[in-house]
């Protein structure tokens, strides 16, 4: 089956310790729950991705486990610890922002080597501690300068970087006092489109060589999908689904995260019985089993697993209300008894034929109905410019 995103993350799976832990974290602000009941645990060295739409908690639930915020109610873990009222400095975690809080009268070198100027470390010959030497900083920060890519810049003023070197500055200085964790909220979210990529394989580039666990947040989807071993999609305060990009992509749990990742048609369905649904008035075989006998059901199917036939071959039958060419493929948005599919397909159709649609039983995914059923799934008001005009609004708040 081609696939709309291309997955990169590792997806490893993570049998290490878990170092954070969130149980039952819930969190009101004026009255108003914006995180109800999330538990979740990260294991060492994870690359975990917090995804969602803007204002589902993902920066509330990051300033929780950073210390900036408390829970009402709930638990936070580090390690076997409970650090609940532990303070931000005496975490082992440090965060970047969206905006880099750089030090804007201090030079790259500076800026990198501030937070070893704070540090004190264990004094060799007698009781007591010390500051770093001005030999052991330049190490230091000669190191993390390499490994952002930045060498030969220490003497720079940070307000002649670039955004992505700026960005880079920020994450040296983040990682030079070697914490457990490294909290990223929406860091590459000022950036155009091009460096943003660039950014996102340097980021997991670092992760990877210095093995530290990452707790990112993105609205990006396609961001979450290529760099994460483990995505949480969050809504309305609450986790819709943990797991892996592919799993997360192929087997949605519900008509929120199917909508969310990727473009999906949702249909509502009825499992007639294990590997058995019947939808848009056909029935068909699946591969999904373990619901009641006749449960309503929401069903999945994405655009490029529709498989586009002469209309006496199709399992459906619809009408072309409209075609677009995308280079790869042509997206293709078709009538099938009032409800509109999009197909993705590298065959052209003329608009207003009369086509068949072909499902093989593997692009088919069963879901539970939930209270985001019936909210998604038509691409009836589908267009192009509304799309962009909606990802033009979103880009506007960041
Ligand atoms: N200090 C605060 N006081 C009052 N309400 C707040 C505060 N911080 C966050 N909220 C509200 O809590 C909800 C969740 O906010 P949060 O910043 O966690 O969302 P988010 O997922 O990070 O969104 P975005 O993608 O826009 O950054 C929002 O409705 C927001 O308005
Ligand atoms: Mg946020």
């Amino acid at each position: 089956m081609a696939k709309l995103v291309e997955i990169k993350g590792t997806s490893k799976s993570y049998d290490g310790a878990k170092v954070i832990e969130l149980k039952n974290i819930s969190k009101s602000y004026d009255g108003e729950r914006v995180l109800d009941s999330v538990s979740l645990y990260i294991r060492d060295g994870e690359f975990v991705t917090l995804l969602g739409p803007s204002g589902c908690g993902k920066t509330t639930t990051l300033r929780i486990i950073g210390g900036f915020e408390m829970a009402d109610e709930g638990e936070l873990y580090f390690g076997d610890t409970e650090i609940s009222d532990v303070p931000a400095h005496k975490r082992q975690v440090n965060t970047v922002f969206q905006k880099y809080a750089l030090f804007p009268h201090l030079n790259v070198y500076e800026n990198i080597a501030f937070p070893l100027r704070l540090k004190k470390v264990p004094a060799d010959t007698k009781r007591g501690t010390r500051k770093l030497t001005e030999d052991e900083i330049r190490d230091r920060v000669t190191e993390m300068l390499a490994m952002v890519a930045l060498s030969g810049f220490e003497n720079k003023s940070v307000s002649t970087l670039s955004g992505g070197q700026q960005q880079r500055v920020a994450i040296a200085r983040a990682l030079i006092s070697h914490p457990k964790v490294l909290l990223l909220d929406e860091p590459l979210g000022a950036l155009d489109l091009k460096l943003r990529k660039d950014m996102q394989n340097e980021l997991k580039a670092i992760q990877q060589a210095i093995g530290i666990t990452f707790v990112y947040v993105t609205h990006d989807q396609e961001e979450a999908l290529s760099m994460s071993d483990t995505v949480v999609v969050m809504a309305d305060g609450e986790i819709q689904q943990i797991g892996t990009p592919t799993d997360i992509y192929n087997e949605p749990k519900n008509a929120f995260v199917a909508d969310f990742i990727g473009e999906s048609n949702i249909i509502d369905g009825i499992m007639l019985e294990d590997k058995q649904v019947k939808f848009a008035g056909h029935v068909f075989e699946c591969l999904d089993g373990g619901f009641d006998k006749n449960e309503p059901v929401d069903v999945v199917v994405r655009p490029e697993d529709v498989d586009v036939v002469p209309p006496d071959k199709g399992m459906l039958r619809g009408q072309v209300t409209g075609v677009t060419f995308k280079g790869v493929h042509y997206e293709i948005i078709v009538d099938i008894k009032g409800f509109k599919w999009m197909i993705q397909s590298t065959d052209y159709v003329e608009p207003d034929e009369n086509i068949g649609l072909y499902i093989e039983p593997d692009a088919i995914h069963v879901m539970k109905k939930s209270k985001y059923s019936g909210k998604f799934g038509d691409y009836s008001s589908f267009s192009d410019e509304i799309d962009q005009l909606s990802n033009a609004d979103t880009a506007e708040e960041f």
